[in-house]
C-alpha cells in the first residue's frame, strides 16, 4: 500500500524556538500514525538535528530539507550536500519546488542531478512539479507536468522508482489561499500516475505517493486528500499552525 504523507514545508519562516515549540505541540496531540500514514517537516538546515531529536520516539515522523545542491563536494560556498544532510540524519529532501525554480533559476538537468545524489546517500527525494497560471489558462497543464516528469525522472530505474514521493503543486495556487478544486488534483494526479505506468509500468506507477500543494488548509484537506489518487499534500502557511497542521494530519486516508 503507498504512503499517505502530510509534510509542512516551513519555508524560509520560523526561529528554532518557534520551530521546536511548533513540533512539539503538533506531537503533544499524540496522532496514532497508521503504518502506511508518516508525517514529515521540511525545515531549515540549521533546525534539522534540533527537530530530530523530539520526534525520534514518534513513530512515522520523519525530517526532510527543503534543498540540496547538485554538486556532490567541493569549493561551493554556502551549499549543502545531500551527503551533509544523509549524515545529520535527514530522511527526505524536497527537490524542485517551484520557489528553488523560479528564484533560483534550477532547471532540469540539475534536479535530475541532486535526485541521483540524494539516492546514492539514502535520503528519499520529494520531487515538485506543477504548472504556472498561464499554462493552467491555456489548458497545456498535463503536457507541462509530463515533461518535468520526464526531464528530471525518466532516468530513474523502476527500482528506484517503487515508493517514489511527488509533489503535484500548481503554482497559481502556492500562498494565494486559491486550491484547485478535489476535480483538478484528481485529474491531474491520475495523469502523473498514468505518465509512470505508460513509462514504467503499474506496479510502479501505483506505489508513488502524489502530494497534492497548494493552500491545502484544516477546512480543506480531507475533501483533497479524499481523492483516490492525492496521499496527502505538501503544506506551506498552514503547516506553521499546529491546530492546522493536527487537523491536516488527521485527514489523511
Ligand atoms: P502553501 O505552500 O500551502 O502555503 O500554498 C505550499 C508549498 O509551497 O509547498
Amino acid at each position: 500500500m503507498r504512503k499517505q504523507i502530510a509534510a509542512a514545508n516551513w519555508k524560509m519562516n520560523l526561529t528554532m524556538e518557534q520551530g521546536i515549540e511548533l513540533v512539539e505541540n503538533i506531537l503533544s496531540e499524540n496522532i496514532q500514525l497508521k503504518d502506511d500514514q508518516e508525517v514529515i517537516f521540511a525545515i531549515p538546515f540549521p533546525y534539522l538535528l534540533a527537530v530530530k531529536d523530539p520526534i525520534k520516539t514518534s513513530r512515522n515522523y520523519f525530517i526532510a530539507a527543503q534543498n540540496c545542491y547538485f554538486q556532490k563536494s567541493g569549493a561551493y560556498t554556502g551549499e549543502v550536500s545531500a551527503e551533509m544532510l544523509s549524515s545529520v540524519g535527514a530522511n527526505y529532501v524536497i527537490i524542485g519546488h517551484s520557489e528553488r525554480r523560479e528564484y533560483f533559476n534550477e532547471n532540469h538537468q540539475m534536479l535530475s542531478a541532486k535526485i541521483n545524489l540524494c539516492l546514492e546517500n539514502n535520503l528519499k527525494p520529494i520531487f515538485c512539479c506543477g504548472e504556472p497560471l498561464s499554462i493552467r489558462e491555456a489548458n497545456e497543464q498535463n503536457s507541462f507536468v509530463e515533461n518535468q516528469l520526464k526531464e528530471s525522472l525518466f532516468h530513474l530505474s523502476a527500482e528506484h522508482l517503487k515508493g517514489f514521493v511527488i509533489a503535484y503543486e500548481p503554482i497559481w495556487a502556492i500562498g494565494t489561499g486559491k486550491t484547485a478544486s478535489s476535480a483538478q488534483a484528481q485529474e491531474m494526479h491520475a495523469h502523473i500516475r498514468n505518465v509512470m505506468a505508460n513509462k514504467y509500468n503499474s506496479e510502479v506507477a501505483d506505489s508513488i505517493s502524489i502530494l497534492y500543494g497548494g493552500s491545502v488548509k484544516a477546512n480543506n484537506a480531507a475533501e483533497i486528500f479524499g481523492e483516490k489518487d492525492v496521499d496527502g499534500g505538501l503544506v506551506g502557511g498552514a503547516a506553521l499552525n499546529a491546530a492546522e497542521f493536527i487537523t491536516i494530519i488527521k485527514s489523511l486516508k
